[in-house]
Protein backbone atom coordinates (compact mmCIF):
# COMPACT_ATOMS: atom_id res chain seq x y z
CA UNK A 1 0.00 0.00 0.00
CA UNK A 2 2.63 2.93 -1.40
CA UNK A 3 6.19 2.21 -0.13
CA UNK A 4 8.40 5.03 0.84
CA UNK A 5 12.06 5.21 0.95
CA UNK A 6 14.60 7.77 1.65
CA UNK A 7 18.39 8.20 2.10
CA UNK A 8 20.75 10.66 3.35
CA UNK A 9 24.62 9.48 2.93
CA UNK A 10 27.97 9.98 1.36
CA UNK A 11 26.59 7.99 -1.73
CA UNK A 12 24.76 9.30 -5.23
CA UNK A 13 21.49 9.09 -3.58
CA UNK A 14 19.36 8.05 -6.85
CA UNK A 15 20.26 4.62 -7.59
CA UNK A 16 20.26 3.54 -3.42
CA UNK A 17 16.55 4.35 -3.64
CA UNK A 18 16.30 2.87 -6.52
CA UNK A 19 17.24 -0.12 -5.02
CA UNK A 20 15.09 0.09 -2.11
CA UNK A 21 12.19 0.90 -3.93
CA UNK A 22 12.15 -2.55 -5.93
CA UNK A 23 12.23 -4.10 -2.54
CA UNK A 24 9.41 -2.20 -1.77
CA UNK A 25 7.09 -2.89 -5.42
CA UNK A 26 5.23 -5.30 -3.20
CA UNK A 27 3.36 -2.71 -1.59
CA UNK A 28 2.04 -1.35 -4.43
CA UNK A 29 3.33 -0.63 -8.72
CA UNK A 30 1.03 1.45 -9.96
CA UNK A 31 3.82 4.30 -10.43
CA UNK A 32 7.18 5.21 -8.94
CA UNK A 33 9.10 8.21 -8.51
CA UNK A 34 12.10 9.57 -7.01
CA UNK A 35 13.64 13.13 -6.06
CA UNK A 36 16.90 13.86 -4.91
CA UNK A 37 18.57 17.10 -3.00
CA UNK A 38 21.89 19.08 -4.90
CA UNK A 39 22.97 22.33 -3.97
CA UNK A 40 19.58 23.34 -3.34
CA UNK A 41 17.79 22.25 -6.37
CA UNK A 42 15.60 18.64 -6.57
CA UNK A 43 16.17 16.46 -9.58
CA UNK A 44 12.90 14.31 -9.94
CA UNK A 45 11.86 11.78 -12.17
CA UNK A 46 8.32 9.50 -12.25
CA UNK A 47 6.19 7.29 -13.79
CA UNK A 48 2.94 5.58 -14.20
CA UNK A 49 4.01 1.46 -14.12
CA UNK A 50 6.76 -0.86 -12.37
CA UNK A 51 9.93 1.04 -10.88
CA UNK A 52 12.01 -0.22 -13.35
CA UNK A 53 10.82 2.40 -15.65
CA UNK A 54 12.94 4.49 -13.44
CA UNK A 55 15.98 2.92 -14.84
CA UNK A 56 17.53 4.52 -17.85
CA UNK A 57 16.51 7.94 -15.81
CA UNK A 58 19.04 7.47 -12.61
CA UNK A 59 21.98 8.96 -14.06
CA UNK A 60 21.44 12.82 -13.98
CA UNK A 61 19.90 12.96 -10.31
CA UNK A 62 22.70 14.35 -8.49
CA UNK A 63 23.02 14.36 -4.61
CA UNK A 64 23.45 12.50 -2.03
CA UNK A 65 20.01 12.65 -0.54
CA UNK A 66 17.11 11.87 -1.70
CA UNK A 67 12.86 10.33 -1.69
CA UNK A 68 11.09 8.09 -3.02
CA UNK A 69 7.43 6.07 -4.28
CA UNK A 70 5.87 3.13 -5.34
CA UNK A 71 2.38 3.91 -5.45
CA UNK A 72 -0.69 2.04 -5.16
CA UNK A 73 -3.62 4.08 -6.30
CA UNK A 74 -6.39 5.48 -4.02
CA UNK A 75 -6.84 8.77 -4.54
CA UNK A 76 -6.04 9.19 -8.64
CA UNK A 77 -5.40 6.80 -11.29
CA UNK A 78 -2.09 5.57 -12.13
CA UNK A 79 0.08 8.08 -14.41
CA UNK A 80 2.91 10.43 -14.41
CA UNK A 81 1.53 13.31 -12.77
CA UNK A 82 -0.25 11.16 -9.63
CA UNK A 83 2.86 9.64 -9.32
CA UNK A 84 5.07 11.03 -5.94
CA UNK A 85 7.40 12.66 -5.27
CA UNK A 86 4.80 16.30 -5.13
CA UNK A 87 6.74 19.34 -5.09
CA UNK A 88 5.50 23.09 -3.86
CA UNK A 89 7.87 25.86 -3.42
CA UNK A 90 11.33 24.81 -1.44
CA UNK A 91 9.60 21.26 -0.33
CA UNK A 92 9.18 17.73 -1.82
CA UNK A 93 7.57 14.33 -0.10
CA UNK A 94 6.05 11.23 -0.68
CA UNK A 95 3.24 9.64 1.13
CA UNK A 96 2.07 6.73 2.06
CA UNK A 97 -1.31 6.59 3.92
CA UNK A 98 -4.45 8.35 3.68
CA UNK A 99 -5.05 12.48 3.83
CA UNK A 100 -8.85 12.32 4.76
CA UNK A 101 -9.52 15.67 4.89
CA UNK A 102 -7.65 16.27 1.26
CA UNK A 103 -10.61 17.87 -0.05
CA UNK A 104 -11.50 20.55 2.14
CA UNK A 105 -7.92 21.69 2.22
CA UNK A 106 -7.06 21.10 -1.15
CA UNK A 107 -9.67 23.97 -1.93
CA UNK A 108 -8.90 26.54 0.41
CA UNK A 109 -5.01 26.19 -0.60
CA UNK A 110 -6.64 26.51 -4.45
CA UNK A 111 -8.82 29.54 -3.32
CA UNK A 112 -5.11 31.42 -2.26
CA UNK A 113 -3.43 30.92 -5.19
CA UNK A 114 -2.27 27.36 -4.70
CA UNK A 115 -2.25 25.48 -8.35
CA UNK A 116 -2.68 21.94 -8.22
CA UNK A 117 -1.02 19.05 -10.64
CA UNK A 118 -2.56 16.02 -9.04
CA UNK A 119 -5.86 14.22 -8.51
CA UNK A 120 -3.85 12.98 -5.09
CA UNK A 121 -5.15 13.54 -1.36
CA UNK A 122 -1.21 13.76 -0.77
CA UNK A 123 -0.16 16.88 -2.77
CA UNK A 124 -1.69 19.13 -0.24
CA UNK A 125 0.69 18.27 2.35
CA UNK A 126 3.63 19.81 -0.19
CA UNK A 127 1.20 23.01 -0.42
CA UNK A 128 0.62 22.90 3.48
CA UNK A 129 4.41 22.92 4.19
CA UNK A 130 5.08 25.75 1.70
CA UNK A 131 2.33 27.91 2.81
CA UNK A 132 3.18 27.05 6.73
CA UNK A 133 6.89 27.51 5.98
CA UNK A 134 8.68 30.62 7.75
CA UNK A 135 12.03 29.12 7.64
CA UNK A 136 11.49 26.91 10.79
CA UNK A 137 11.41 23.38 8.95
CA UNK A 138 10.18 21.06 11.92
CA UNK A 139 7.81 23.52 13.34
CA UNK A 140 6.48 23.72 9.57
CA UNK A 141 5.97 19.74 9.51
CA UNK A 142 4.24 19.70 12.52
CA UNK A 143 1.72 22.87 11.90
CA UNK A 144 1.48 20.77 8.82
CA UNK A 145 0.48 17.44 10.36
CA UNK A 146 -2.00 19.31 13.07
CA UNK A 147 -3.82 20.22 10.22
CA UNK A 148 -4.10 16.83 8.66
CA UNK A 149 -6.83 13.96 9.45
CA UNK A 150 -6.18 10.16 8.50
CA UNK A 151 -2.87 8.77 8.78
CA UNK A 152 0.71 9.30 7.04
CA UNK A 153 4.57 7.94 6.54
CA UNK A 154 6.22 10.84 5.06
CA UNK A 155 9.45 11.48 3.88
CA UNK A 156 10.24 15.19 3.19
CA UNK A 157 13.10 17.02 1.40
CA UNK A 158 13.27 20.87 2.12
CA UNK A 159 15.81 23.24 0.04
CA UNK A 160 16.99 24.68 2.98
CA UNK A 161 18.11 21.18 5.04
CA UNK A 162 20.51 19.17 3.89
CA UNK A 163 18.85 15.68 4.96
CA UNK A 164 15.13 14.30 4.83
CA UNK A 165 12.53 14.63 7.69
CA UNK A 166 10.70 11.04 8.29
CA UNK A 167 7.16 11.38 9.87
CA UNK A 168 4.90 8.63 11.11
CA UNK A 169 1.41 8.44 12.19
CA UNK A 170 -0.44 5.69 11.35
CA UNK A 171 1.60 4.31 8.47
CA UNK A 172 4.95 2.71 9.50
CA UNK A 173 8.30 4.11 9.09
CA UNK A 174 11.41 2.37 10.38
CA UNK A 175 14.95 4.58 10.22
CA UNK A 176 17.99 2.48 9.88
CA UNK A 177 22.11 2.88 9.66
CA UNK A 178 23.69 1.88 6.72
CA UNK A 179 25.82 2.63 3.64
CA UNK A 180 27.85 6.04 4.52
CA UNK A 181 24.41 7.53 6.29
CA UNK A 182 20.70 6.61 7.55
CA UNK A 183 17.23 5.61 5.56
CA UNK A 184 14.19 5.98 6.18
CA UNK A 185 11.80 2.59 4.75
CA UNK A 186 8.20 1.70 5.25
CA UNK A 187 9.75 -1.95 5.81
CA UNK A 188 12.70 -3.22 5.97
CA UNK A 189 13.64 -5.16 3.11
CA UNK A 190 13.92 -1.77 1.09
CA UNK A 191 17.04 -1.36 3.86
CA UNK A 192 18.29 -4.90 3.80
CA UNK A 193 20.82 -4.67 1.38
CA UNK A 194 23.10 -1.94 2.96
CA UNK A 195 21.76 -1.24 6.91
CA UNK A 196 23.08 -2.89 9.86
CA UNK A 197 20.41 -1.44 12.11
CA UNK A 198 17.43 0.11 12.42
CA UNK A 199 14.65 1.93 14.53
CA UNK A 200 10.83 1.59 14.38
CA UNK A 201 9.19 5.65 14.82
CA UNK A 202 6.65 5.38 17.08
CA UNK A 203 3.60 6.93 16.28
CA UNK A 204 3.43 10.84 15.75
CA UNK A 205 7.33 10.43 15.71
CA UNK A 206 9.66 13.30 13.56
CA UNK A 207 12.97 12.04 12.61
CA UNK A 208 15.33 14.79 11.46
CA UNK A 209 17.91 12.92 8.97
CA UNK A 210 21.08 13.89 8.32
CA UNK A 211 24.08 11.84 6.75
CA UNK A 212 25.94 11.60 10.33
CA UNK A 213 23.10 12.80 12.42
CA UNK A 214 19.41 11.20 13.35
CA UNK A 215 17.67 13.51 15.91
CA UNK A 216 13.56 11.86 16.59
CA UNK A 217 11.46 14.11 18.36
CA UNK A 218 7.40 12.81 19.55
CA UNK A 219 4.70 14.86 17.79
CA UNK A 220 5.29 17.78 20.67
CA UNK A 221 8.48 17.64 19.03
CA UNK A 222 10.42 16.69 22.75
CA UNK A 223 13.71 14.56 22.11
CA UNK A 224 13.01 10.86 22.24
CA UNK A 225 14.98 8.23 21.73
CA UNK A 226 14.20 4.89 19.84
CA UNK A 227 15.85 1.70 20.22
CA UNK A 228 17.78 0.45 17.21
CA UNK A 229 18.02 -3.18 16.42
CA UNK A 230 20.39 -5.23 14.16
CA UNK A 231 18.93 -5.89 10.70
CA UNK A 232 18.84 -9.72 9.97
CA UNK A 233 20.24 -9.70 6.99
CA UNK A 234 19.98 -13.36 6.18
CA UNK A 235 15.80 -13.54 6.47
CA UNK A 236 15.79 -10.37 3.42
CA UNK A 237 19.03 -12.13 1.28
CA UNK A 238 17.02 -14.40 -1.77
CA UNK A 239 19.77 -16.62 -2.42
CA UNK A 240 20.83 -17.50 -5.52
CA UNK A 241 18.35 -20.23 -6.02
CA UNK A 242 16.36 -22.12 -8.99
CA UNK A 243 13.48 -20.38 -8.40
CA UNK A 244 11.62 -17.88 -10.86
CA UNK A 245 9.16 -15.77 -8.78
CA UNK A 246 9.29 -15.20 -4.61
CA UNK A 247 5.74 -16.93 -4.76
CA UNK A 248 7.41 -20.43 -5.62
CA UNK A 249 10.47 -19.51 -3.61
CA UNK A 250 7.66 -18.66 -0.43
CA UNK A 251 5.49 -22.33 -1.10
CA UNK A 252 8.97 -23.51 -0.74
CA UNK A 253 9.62 -22.00 2.27
CA UNK A 254 6.56 -23.86 4.05
CA UNK A 255 8.17 -26.18 5.71
CA UNK A 256 10.20 -24.31 7.19
CA UNK A 257 7.82 -21.67 8.63
CA UNK A 258 5.99 -24.70 10.30
CA UNK A 259 9.54 -26.08 11.98
CA UNK A 260 10.23 -21.85 13.18
CA UNK A 261 6.94 -21.00 14.45
CA UNK A 262 7.10 -24.37 16.20
CA UNK A 263 10.50 -23.04 17.97
CA UNK A 264 9.19 -19.65 18.41
CA UNK A 265 6.18 -20.72 19.87
CA UNK A 266 7.41 -21.45 23.81
CA UNK A 267 8.82 -18.14 24.40
CA UNK A 268 6.03 -16.59 23.40
CA UNK A 269 2.92 -18.74 24.56
CA UNK A 270 3.51 -18.15 28.59
CA UNK A 271 2.18 -15.51 30.41
CA UNK A 272 -1.17 -16.66 31.12
CA UNK A 273 -2.28 -17.06 27.93
CA UNK A 274 -3.87 -20.76 28.36
CA UNK A 275 -5.52 -19.61 31.61
CA UNK A 276 -7.14 -16.65 29.22
CA UNK A 277 -8.22 -18.56 26.36
CA UNK A 278 -9.87 -21.73 28.85
CA UNK A 279 -11.89 -19.16 30.99
CA UNK A 280 -12.98 -17.01 27.79
CA UNK A 281 -16.71 -16.33 27.03
CA UNK A 282 -15.79 -15.47 23.74
CA UNK A 283 -12.81 -16.17 20.98
CA UNK A 284 -12.79 -13.59 18.18
CA UNK A 285 -10.60 -14.26 15.82
CA UNK A 286 -10.20 -10.32 13.12
CA UNK A 287 -8.35 -10.51 10.32
CA UNK A 288 -8.72 -9.82 6.21
CA UNK A 289 -8.01 -11.47 3.27
CA UNK A 290 -6.05 -14.39 3.72
CA UNK A 291 -5.17 -14.01 7.45
CA UNK A 292 -8.95 -14.26 7.93
CA UNK A 293 -9.13 -17.55 5.96
CA UNK A 294 -6.77 -19.21 8.19
CA UNK A 295 -8.63 -18.02 10.99
CA UNK A 296 -11.28 -20.28 9.24
CA UNK A 297 -9.25 -22.56 10.04
CA UNK A 298 -8.37 -21.80 13.53
CA UNK A 299 -12.06 -21.66 14.24
CA UNK A 300 -12.43 -25.18 13.73
CA UNK A 301 -9.32 -26.15 16.10
CA UNK A 302 -10.21 -24.11 19.07
CA UNK A 303 -13.83 -25.23 18.91
CA UNK A 304 -12.37 -28.39 19.52
CA UNK A 305 -10.49 -27.01 22.43
CA UNK A 306 -11.84 -24.20 24.65
CA UNK A 307 -15.40 -23.99 25.61
CA UNK A 308 -16.24 -20.15 25.34
CA UNK A 309 -18.45 -19.09 21.93
CA UNK A 310 -15.48 -19.08 18.90
CA UNK A 311 -16.03 -16.85 16.21
CA UNK A 312 -13.98 -15.62 12.70
CA UNK A 313 -14.92 -12.32 11.19
CA UNK A 314 -13.89 -10.42 8.96
CA UNK A 315 -12.32 -6.84 10.15
CA UNK A 316 -13.58 -4.25 7.64
CA UNK A 317 -16.89 -5.99 8.89
CA UNK A 318 -16.12 -5.57 12.56
CA UNK A 319 -14.72 -2.50 12.83
CA UNK A 320 -18.48 -1.08 12.02
CA UNK A 321 -20.32 -3.83 13.33
CA UNK A 322 -18.13 -4.91 16.18
CA UNK A 323 -19.30 -8.52 17.92
CA UNK A 324 -20.17 -8.07 21.91
CA UNK A 325 -17.26 -8.62 23.69
CA UNK A 326 -16.59 -8.35 27.73
CA UNK A 327 -13.28 -8.53 29.61
CA UNK A 328 -13.40 -12.23 29.18
CA UNK A 329 -13.29 -12.34 25.78
CA UNK A 330 -10.07 -12.73 23.66
CA UNK A 331 -9.75 -11.17 20.19
CA UNK A 332 -7.52 -12.30 18.12
CA UNK A 333 -5.90 -10.06 15.48
CA UNK A 334 -4.13 -12.06 12.55
CA UNK A 335 -2.22 -10.24 10.28
CA UNK A 336 1.05 -10.95 7.76
CA UNK A 337 1.92 -7.92 8.26
CA UNK A 338 0.52 -6.24 11.40
CA UNK A 339 -0.22 -3.45 9.17
CA UNK A 340 -3.58 -3.66 7.44
CA UNK A 341 -6.07 -0.71 8.33
CA UNK A 342 -9.39 -2.70 8.90
CA UNK A 343 -8.10 -5.32 11.27
CA UNK A 344 -5.80 -2.62 13.33
CA UNK A 345 -9.11 -0.58 13.51
CA UNK A 346 -11.41 -3.61 14.70
CA UNK A 347 -8.54 -4.92 17.10
CA UNK A 348 -8.69 -1.33 18.60
CA UNK A 349 -12.29 -0.87 19.27
CA UNK A 350 -12.94 -4.37 20.42
CA UNK A 351 -9.69 -3.88 23.01
CA UNK A 352 -11.37 -0.83 24.15
CA UNK A 353 -14.67 -2.88 24.74
CA UNK A 354 -12.38 -4.89 27.30
CA UNK A 355 -11.37 -8.14 25.46
CA UNK A 356 -7.91 -8.74 25.93
CA UNK A 357 -6.09 -8.71 22.53
CA UNK A 358 -3.38 -11.32 20.99
CA UNK A 359 -1.88 -11.08 17.66
CA UNK A 360 -0.74 -13.22 15.46
CA UNK A 361 1.92 -11.67 13.15
CA UNK A 362 4.84 -12.29 11.30
CA UNK A 363 5.72 -9.36 11.83
CA UNK A 364 7.46 -8.33 15.22
CA UNK A 365 7.89 -4.44 14.92
CA UNK A 366 4.17 -3.72 13.16
CA UNK A 367 1.60 -1.98 14.67
CA UNK A 368 -0.76 -4.39 15.96
CA UNK A 369 2.22 -5.47 17.94
CA UNK A 370 2.26 -2.11 19.61
CA UNK A 371 -1.54 -2.35 20.70
CA UNK A 372 -1.84 -6.19 21.58
CA UNK A 373 -1.48 -7.74 24.88
CA UNK A 374 0.41 -10.40 23.79
CA UNK A 375 2.43 -11.33 20.44
CA UNK A 376 2.63 -14.76 19.06
CA UNK A 377 5.03 -14.38 16.41
CA UNK A 378 4.87 -16.51 12.55
CA UNK A 379 7.88 -17.08 11.74
CA UNK A 380 7.61 -17.12 7.46
CA UNK A 381 10.41 -14.36 7.41
CA UNK A 382 10.05 -11.63 5.13
CA UNK A 383 7.22 -12.33 2.65
CA UNK A 384 7.17 -10.70 -0.19
CA UNK A 385 4.81 -12.29 -3.04
CA UNK A 386 1.58 -9.79 -2.79
CA UNK A 387 -0.65 -13.02 -2.79
CA UNK A 388 0.13 -14.80 1.37
CA UNK A 389 1.52 -18.61 1.05
CA UNK A 390 4.02 -19.00 3.63
CA UNK A 391 2.77 -16.39 6.44
CA UNK A 392 -0.95 -18.63 6.18
CA UNK A 393 0.84 -21.76 6.45
CA UNK A 394 2.98 -19.94 9.43
CA UNK A 395 -0.47 -18.79 10.86
CA UNK A 396 -2.25 -22.40 10.93
CA UNK A 397 1.08 -23.98 12.82
CA UNK A 398 0.38 -21.04 15.36
CA UNK A 399 -3.34 -21.90 15.95
CA UNK A 400 -2.56 -25.21 16.30
CA UNK A 401 0.44 -24.90 18.81
CA UNK A 402 -2.73 -22.72 20.68
CA UNK A 403 -5.13 -25.17 20.44
CA UNK A 404 -3.27 -27.67 22.03
CA UNK A 405 -2.08 -25.65 25.07
CA UNK A 406 -1.46 -26.43 27.89
CA UNK A 407 0.63 -29.30 26.70
CA UNK A 408 1.15 -29.01 23.26
CA UNK A 409 4.34 -31.11 22.98
CA UNK A 410 2.57 -33.64 20.88
CA UNK A 411 1.02 -31.52 18.63
CA UNK A 412 4.77 -29.62 17.92
CA UNK A 413 5.93 -33.42 17.09
CA UNK A 414 3.06 -33.80 14.76
CA UNK A 415 3.73 -30.54 12.89
CA UNK A 416 7.38 -31.42 12.49
CA UNK A 417 6.39 -34.61 11.09
CA UNK A 418 3.93 -32.73 8.49
CA UNK A 419 6.45 -30.26 7.88
CA UNK A 420 8.31 -32.83 6.56
CA UNK A 421 5.69 -33.46 3.69
CA UNK A 422 5.59 -30.31 2.94
CA UNK A 423 8.36 -30.03 1.63
CA UNK A 424 8.14 -33.21 -0.82
CA UNK A 425 5.22 -31.36 -1.79
CA UNK A 426 6.72 -28.50 -3.05
CA UNK A 427 9.18 -30.15 -5.10
CA UNK A 428 6.19 -32.05 -6.99
CA UNK A 429 6.08 -30.15 -10.28
CA UNK A 430 3.58 -32.82 -12.49
CA UNK A 431 0.22 -32.52 -10.66
CA UNK A 432 -0.13 -28.93 -9.91
CA UNK A 433 1.12 -28.29 -13.74
CA UNK A 434 -2.09 -30.78 -14.70
CA UNK A 435 -4.52 -29.02 -12.68
CA UNK A 436 -3.08 -25.73 -13.32
CA UNK A 437 -3.88 -26.75 -16.99
CA UNK A 438 -7.23 -27.51 -16.15
CA UNK A 439 -7.95 -24.19 -14.31
CA UNK A 440 -6.41 -22.00 -17.49
CA UNK A 441 -8.29 -23.91 -19.94
CA UNK A 442 -11.80 -23.44 -17.87
CA UNK A 443 -14.09 -20.77 -18.27
CA UNK A 444 -14.63 -20.72 -14.48
CA UNK A 445 -13.07 -22.81 -11.08
CA UNK A 446 -14.95 -23.70 -8.35
CA UNK A 447 -13.26 -25.13 -5.27
CA UNK A 448 -15.53 -27.80 -2.93
CA UNK A 449 -14.51 -29.31 0.40
CA UNK A 450 -16.48 -29.88 3.65
CA UNK A 451 -15.49 -29.22 6.86
CA UNK A 452 -11.40 -28.18 6.87
CA UNK A 453 -11.54 -28.47 3.59
CA UNK A 454 -14.00 -25.82 3.04
CA UNK A 455 -11.51 -24.47 4.81
CA UNK A 456 -9.11 -24.86 2.11
CA UNK A 457 -10.84 -24.29 -0.59
CA UNK A 458 -12.17 -20.63 0.85
CA UNK A 459 -8.67 -19.92 0.47
CA UNK A 460 -7.38 -22.26 -2.67
CA UNK A 461 -10.55 -20.28 -4.67
CA UNK A 462 -8.48 -16.70 -3.35
CA UNK A 463 -5.22 -17.70 -4.56
CA UNK A 464 -6.37 -18.92 -7.77
CA UNK A 465 -8.12 -15.81 -8.94
CA UNK A 466 -5.70 -13.07 -7.46
CA UNK A 467 -2.62 -14.53 -9.08
CA UNK A 468 -4.49 -15.80 -12.39
CA UNK A 469 -7.41 -13.78 -12.79
CA UNK A 470 -9.45 -17.02 -13.79
CA UNK A 471 -12.72 -16.43 -12.22
CA UNK A 472 -13.04 -18.74 -9.61
CA UNK A 473 -15.24 -19.26 -6.08
CA UNK A 474 -15.62 -21.75 -2.99
CA UNK A 475 -18.35 -23.82 -1.74
CA UNK A 476 -18.91 -26.34 1.04
CA UNK A 477 -19.52 -29.73 -0.87
CA UNK A 478 -23.09 -29.64 0.19
CA UNK A 479 -24.02 -26.14 -0.77
CA UNK A 480 -23.16 -27.28 -4.52
CA UNK A 481 -26.84 -28.32 -5.31
CA UNK A 482 -28.70 -25.27 -3.93
CA UNK A 483 -27.50 -23.02 -7.08
CA UNK A 484 -24.14 -23.27 -8.18
CA UNK A 485 -24.90 -26.55 -10.00
CA UNK A 486 -26.75 -24.57 -12.36
CA UNK A 487 -23.42 -23.26 -13.89
CA UNK A 488 -21.49 -26.95 -14.02
CA UNK A 489 -21.09 -27.58 -17.61
CA UNK A 490 -17.77 -28.87 -19.93
CA UNK A 491 -16.08 -25.94 -19.41
CA UNK A 492 -15.86 -25.68 -15.68
CA UNK A 493 -13.98 -27.34 -13.39
CA UNK A 494 -14.58 -28.20 -9.97
CA UNK A 495 -11.43 -28.98 -7.74
CA UNK A 496 -13.01 -31.22 -4.97
CA UNK A 497 -10.74 -31.36 -1.76
CA UNK A 498 -11.39 -34.75 0.11
CA UNK A 499 -9.08 -35.19 2.82
CA UNK A 500 -11.53 -35.71 5.94
CA UNK A 501 -12.73 -39.59 6.35
CA UNK A 502 -15.54 -39.06 8.01
CA UNK A 503 -16.69 -37.12 5.82
CA UNK A 504 -15.29 -38.12 2.32
CA UNK A 505 -19.00 -40.64 1.51
CA UNK A 506 -20.48 -36.66 1.30
CA UNK A 507 -18.00 -35.14 -0.53
CA UNK A 508 -17.85 -38.19 -3.27
CA UNK A 509 -21.75 -37.44 -3.54
CA UNK A 510 -20.45 -34.05 -5.20
CA UNK A 511 -18.11 -35.24 -7.24
CA UNK A 512 -21.07 -37.74 -8.48
CA UNK A 513 -23.12 -34.78 -9.19
CA UNK A 514 -20.76 -32.56 -10.91
CA UNK A 515 -20.10 -35.62 -13.33
CA UNK A 516 -23.43 -36.73 -13.96
CA UNK A 517 -23.88 -32.72 -15.46
CA UNK A 518 -20.83 -33.15 -17.70
CA UNK A 519 -18.53 -30.54 -15.17
CA UNK A 520 -14.38 -31.36 -15.01
CA UNK A 521 -13.24 -32.68 -12.08
CA UNK A 522 -9.90 -32.65 -10.40
CA UNK A 523 -9.57 -34.06 -7.03
CA UNK A 524 -7.43 -33.39 -4.30
CA UNK A 525 -7.13 -36.14 -1.30
CA UNK A 526 -5.23 -37.88 1.08
CA UNK A 527 -7.30 -40.98 0.97
CA UNK A 528 -6.03 -43.32 -1.21
CA UNK A 529 -9.64 -45.38 -1.63
CA UNK A 530 -10.81 -42.23 -2.91
CA UNK A 531 -8.36 -41.63 -5.29
CA UNK A 532 -8.24 -45.01 -6.56
CA UNK A 533 -12.24 -44.93 -6.78
CA UNK A 534 -12.18 -41.65 -9.27
CA UNK A 535 -8.81 -42.21 -10.92
CA UNK A 536 -9.85 -42.49 -14.67
CA UNK A 537 -13.19 -40.71 -14.21
CA UNK A 538 -12.09 -37.57 -13.18
CA UNK A 539 -9.83 -35.22 -15.01
CA UNK A 540 -6.73 -35.46 -12.28
CA UNK A 541 -6.62 -37.45 -9.14
CA UNK A 542 -3.72 -35.90 -7.04
CA UNK A 543 -2.92 -38.38 -4.45
CA UNK A 544 -1.15 -36.49 -1.31
CA UNK A 545 0.33 -38.22 1.60
CA UNK A 546 -1.52 -40.28 4.49
CA UNK A 547 -1.83 -37.62 7.54
CA UNK A 548 -5.06 -36.99 9.37
CA UNK A 549 -7.80 -34.75 8.62
CA UNK A 550 -6.99 -32.13 11.53
CA UNK A 551 -3.48 -31.77 9.47
CA UNK A 552 -4.26 -32.07 6.15
CA UNK A 553 -4.38 -28.47 5.60
CA UNK A 554 -1.19 -28.18 5.66
CA UNK A 555 -0.54 -30.49 2.59
CA UNK A 556 -3.73 -29.58 0.79
CA UNK A 557 -3.35 -25.35 1.28
CA UNK A 558 0.10 -26.13 -0.45
CA UNK A 559 -0.64 -28.14 -3.39
CA UNK A 560 -3.78 -25.75 -4.07
CA UNK A 561 -0.97 -22.78 -3.68
CA UNK A 562 1.32 -24.59 -6.40
CA UNK A 563 -1.73 -24.65 -8.39
CA UNK A 564 -2.55 -20.92 -8.29
CA UNK A 565 1.14 -20.35 -8.88
CA UNK A 566 1.67 -22.43 -12.13
CA UNK A 567 -1.57 -21.47 -13.31
CA UNK A 568 -0.77 -17.69 -13.25
CA UNK A 569 2.14 -18.31 -15.00
CA UNK A 570 0.57 -20.40 -17.42
CA UNK A 571 -1.85 -17.41 -17.82
CA UNK A 572 1.02 -14.99 -18.57
CA UNK A 573 0.50 -13.17 -15.40
CA UNK A 574 3.19 -11.91 -12.59
CA UNK A 575 2.14 -14.25 -9.74
CA UNK A 576 4.14 -11.84 -7.54
CA UNK A 577 2.65 -8.79 -8.55
CA UNK A 578 -1.22 -9.11 -9.55
CA UNK A 579 -2.71 -6.43 -10.68
CA UNK A 580 -4.75 -3.58 -8.88
CA UNK A 581 -3.60 -5.19 -5.20
CA UNK A 582 -1.03 -4.71 -2.61
CA UNK A 583 0.70 -6.73 0.31
CA UNK A 584 0.07 -3.84 2.60
CA UNK A 585 -3.63 -2.50 2.99
CA UNK A 586 -3.11 0.61 4.63
CA UNK A 587 -5.47 1.93 3.65
CA UNK A 588 -9.90 1.10 4.60
C1 LIG B 1 -3.93 -7.97 1.18
C2 LIG B 1 -3.01 -9.01 0.62
C3 LIG B 1 -3.42 -10.40 1.09
C4 LIG B 1 -3.48 -10.43 2.61
C5 LIG B 1 -4.39 -9.34 3.16
C6 LIG B 1 -4.26 -9.21 4.68
O1 LIG B 1 -5.18 -8.10 0.64
O2 LIG B 1 -3.03 -8.95 -0.79
O3 LIG B 1 -2.50 -11.37 0.63
O4 LIG B 1 -3.95 -11.67 3.02
O5 LIG B 1 -4.01 -8.08 2.61
O6 LIG B 1 -2.96 -8.81 4.99
P1 LIG B 1 -2.30 -9.01 6.40
O7 LIG B 1 -0.95 -8.40 6.27
O8 LIG B 1 -3.17 -8.30 7.39
O9 LIG B 1 -2.26 -10.47 6.67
Amino acid sequence: MCGIVAYAGDKRAAEIIYSGLEKLEYRGYDSAGITTLSGGEFYTVKRSGRVCRLSKCLEDMRGATGIGHTRWATHGEASDVNAHPHLCGRFAIVHNGIIENYAPLKAQLAEAGHIFLSQTDSEVVAHILDSVYDGDIIGAVKKTCSRLKGCWALAILCKDFKGFIAVSRGSPVIIARGNGGFFAASDIPAVADGADNYCVLQDGDVAMVERDECKIYSAELKPVSREFMPVEREQYAWLGDDCSHHMLREIRSNARTIRATCQKFPLAAGGGLYERLRGADKIIFVGCGTAYNSALAAKRLFSGAYDAFIEAVIASEARYNPPAVTDRSVVIAVSQSGETADTLKAAEILKEAGAYLVAVTNTGYSAITRIADKVLPVCAGSEICVAATKSYTGQLACFHLMSALPDYARRKAELLKVADEAEKLAADELLSLRIAELCVSSRAVFFIGRGGDADVATEAALKLKEVSYIFSDDYPAGELKHGTLALIDEDVLSVVIICDECLAEKSKNAVEQILSRKGKVALVTTIKSVSDEFSGRVSAVWLLPPVPAHLSHFLSAEALQLVAYRAAVLAGRDPDKPRNLAKSVTVE
